[in-house]
């Protein structure tokens, strides 16, 4: 209860502080995503009790609808009815169909007179609406009457289209289970931000959720597993049974709810792979023949669906059929990512129909995947069929591309360029930065559980699904992108909204906005008038964009360690070097802060202030030496994919934490880490220290041998270190690791490190003979 006073104090505040906004600059524009075309102009729209709504006959049932749930709404919150009116006239929202529109374009002129509105399509009408909202007191967005009197919205000319067709957002609920009525709420906050589809992942390893008529025992049995994983304790379960399923009525009715939203529903049955839930229900349609059980474990699993077998592609097309009749979209994804040709590489069944359809390894593959791309092309042909395309993970590019699917990349953006390239389409939903399951703050102790990752909100925000290396006519094959919510780790539905809010709000520019009228410090003054409508809606969000957030850079030319604090708005921030909690009297942050490197260490600690909201002190502890601040210089770049900010991170007095994409680290594989590191001046150096992280499960090795030289003025560099680490034995525990050379006192200007990765990770390791990755953090001369 505490907390709900809390809770709706916060609420109380936020609303106050937008309002006071609003007295003091009455035009305010705060929407997300932004209009493509807007003209902010003077006076404002008022409604009033004679205020009514006019849609020209052209209109169709549909927007009819569309008005009167808005009426609706707006009567509920504002207090005032707005009848239809007979014909145009003055005081009115009219609204208007021109076809001669793109698809989801709309136009809205709102003078102090009238206001219009004018799209193509329903869907043009609703982003209409949702920008009126959006203009509109916050309370709009609620339940209950308001005691707002100032129904009014600004005058603006905006004519806007989104730059993507395709505006989706994934929701796996296969791991855990929603509810409908959390779902919807879902649902709901995507339609503010004007996103169209939902990508639903229905199936997994882990629970079968949609029910299928033909087959009750994927409910019955596969909607439930015996047991859960606990946290990330991989042998340590709850052995309470987990469960739930949709009914094919409650599907139908989420359907429409969506449609109603603007929003289609594009289910997913992830076939062949991620199938131990149909698998444990009807055992027949494995290669092995089982007892297989719903899975309790997050991951891959080797058991995946028999192909050889002609019964499990009528069983494949049985479900399809259920699922196109419930589902109106007009693709269906069927997943493909993750399939293991472990079982089909021992099975007869598999083995015989490889031979009969003369599939051969070959320099693209071996014959298991065509076999693959064998069950892909069956299953689209039959979708086909019936009218439906498919979509599929980028998985399968592997047999090579012989449907007409379209890709979704999540490896990156690779897929997506690749099937562009090829002419096919594709939807961009690369793990960084768009898996929402991914951490978005570096300090992971005091977050709710993640899968791993760092997705923050700006990385959502700079994300451009159209990479340059594709051409225009190529970039045409990109339809959208979206962004993807697993849900091993997450449990409640307030762990839900947490992980997605306000990232998607931040997606939804990405979505909807051209490239060149996006704008973080645009998006970061508006958010918090977003945030106050999450708040109306009751939805748990993340609060990380109103806290301080720091960079850090090495700045060679002055010697040391830059500091740039930045928050939501202009609200002020104050900060300490002395470890000391820091106040209003504390020194006020304007320009990025120098740190110095003359003493050991140094915390950086720093708070916003904002009335009647907390956010957390953010402390930044730096650890100094004797090439802390000075720019290493890198032979062989790191990893593209590790690369963060580039060499500085190696000493700019921050250490990693087990995140090994946090931004603290740099990953190698291919090449050793080689390292030169002007001291600036003469300095005696006895010890070299380096930061390694290890995580066997994520292929991340510790360094095998470390060398340093060093060269004091013009002296050739000669060796005066090493250390030789000793093969990892399988009982190694991962963890952030140290590793000191130590040598005889030198005096030294510049020295040069060379770190060698794991050419071959040893035989006990699932990965034997492949290279090994090698995480390096901080460089410490003493
Ligand atoms: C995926 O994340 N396995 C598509
Ligand atoms: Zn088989």
């Amino acid at each position: 209860m505490k907390n709900m006073n809390r809770y709706l104090s916060l609420v109380a505040l936020i609303i106050s502080l937008i309002s006071c906004q609003s007295e003091d600059n009455p035009n305010r524009y705060e929407l997300i995503p932004y209009p493509n075309d807007m003209e902010q102009m003077s006076g404002r729209f008022s409604f009033d009790d004679d205020t009514q709504i006019f849609i020209s006959p052209e209109c169709g049932d549909e927007v009819n609808e569309i008005l009167a749930q808005f009426a609706e709404q707006f009567g509920k919150t504002a207090g005032k009815d707005l009848k239809i009116a007979e014909k145009e006239g003055k005081n009115m929202m009219v609204v208007k169909i021109d076809t001669t529109m793109s698809q989801e374009a709309y136009r809205l002129n709102i003078s102090k007179k009238k206001i219009e509105i004018t799209a193509a399509t329903p869907n043009g009408v609703r982003y209409a609406l949702q920008t009126i909202k959006q203009l509109l007191p916050v309370a709009i967005y609620g339940e209950t009457l308001s005691a707002d009197e100032n129904w009014s919205v600004p005058c603006t000319t905006i004519n806007d289209a989104p730059r993507f067709g395709y505006r989706g957002m994934h929701l796996d609920v296969a791991r855990h289970f929603f509810t409908l009525d959390e779902v919807k709420r879902i649902l709901n906050v995507m339609a503010v931000h004007k996103l169209n589809t939902l990508h639903w992942h229905l199936t997994d390893d882990q629970g079968w959720r949609v029910e299928i008529k033909k087959y009750p025992r994927l409910t019955e049995v596969g909607s439930i597993r015996n047991k859960t994983m606990i946290r990330k304790e991989w042998d340590n379960y709850d052995t309470t049974p987990y469960g739930g399923f949709y009914t094919q009525d409650e599907l139908r009715d989420m359907v429409k709810y969506a449609a109603d939203l603007g929003i289609t529903i594009i289910p997913e049955i992830d076939l062949p792979g991620h199938m131990m839930a149909a698998l444990a229900s009807y055992p027949e349609l494995g290669c092995t023949g089982g007892p297989y059980e719903v899975s309790g474990q997050w991951g891959i699993r080797d058991d995946v669906l028999c192909v050889g077998k002609e019964k499990t592609f009528e069983f494949i097309e049985n479900v399809l059929l259920e699922i196109i009749d419930i589902f109106p979209s007009k693709y269906i994804h069927i997943g493909g990512d993750e399939c293991p040709k472990i079982r089909w590489e021992k099975c007869p069944a598999c083995q015989a129909r490889i031979q009969k359809l003369g599939l051969k390894d070959d320099e693209h593959g071996k014959a298991e995947h065509y076999l693959q791309s064998y069950t892909t092309e069956r299953i689209e042909k039959f979708l086909n069929e019936h009218g439906r395309e498919i979509i599929g993970w980028d998985e399968m590019l592997e047999g090579g591309l012989t449907t007409n699917a379209t890709v979704m990349s999540w490896r990156g953006v690779a897929g997506g360029v690749e099937a562009a390239k090829q002419g096919h389409y594709a939807i961009m939903t690369p793990t960084a930065p768009l898996y929402l399951d991914y951490y978005q703050s570096r300090d992971t102790q005091n977050e709710p559980l993640a899968i791993g990752g760092y997705n923050p909100v700006d990385m959502v925000y700079n994300f451009n699904p159209i990479p340059e290396s594709l051409t225009e006519e190529q970039a045409k094959f990109i339809l959208g992108t979206q962004a993807n919510i697993w849900t091993e780790y997450i449990t409640t539905p307030e762990h839900l909204e947490y992980m997605i809010l306000p990232r998607l709000a931040a997606l939804s520019e990405v979505q909807w906005d051209q490239v060149e009228n996006k704008s973080y410090d645009r998006f970061l003054d508006n958010i918090g008038h977003i945030l106050a409508i999450y708040d109306v809606m009751g939805l748990n969000y993340a609060k990380h964009i109103l806290e301080v957030k720091g960079e850090y850079s090495v700045n060679e030319t002055k010697g040391c360690i830059e500091a740039t604090l930045r928050t939501q708005g202009n609200a002020p921030i104050y900060y300490t070097l002395d470890g000391s909690e820091p106040t209003t009297n504390s020194t006020r942050y304007t320009e990025p802060i120098e740190i110095r490197t003359e003493n050991d260490s140094c915390t950086l600690k720093a708070i916003v202030v904002r009335e009647g909201i907390e956010t957390r002190t953010l402390v930044r502890p730096f650890k100094f030496n004797k090439a802390t601040g000075h720019m290493p210089q890198l032979k062989d770049a790191p990893s593209e994919k590790y690369t963060f900010g580039g060499a500085g991170v190696l000493t700019d007095g921050i250490h990693g934490d087990f995140n090994y994409s946090n931004g603290c680290w740099l990953g190698f594989i291919n090449t050793p880490l080689d390292a030169t590191i002007d001291l600036g001046k003469t300095q005696t150096i006895s010890q070299v220290k380096i930061g390694s992280l290890v995580q066997y499960s994520e292929y991340i090795f510790p360094p095998t041998q470390i060398k340093v030289y060093a060269t004091n003025g013009d002296n050739p560099m000669t060796e005066i270190g090493k250390l030789e680490i000793p093969v990892t034995q399988k009982q190694d525990q991962d963890g952030v690791r140290e590793y000191t050379c130590e040598f005889p006192a030198v005096p030294a200007s510049k020295i040069r490190v060379v770190i060698d990765t794991t050419d071959k990770i040893p035989a006990w390791h699932g990965a034997k003979g492949e290279k090994g990755w090698l995480f390096v953090d901080e460089i410490s001369v003493n």
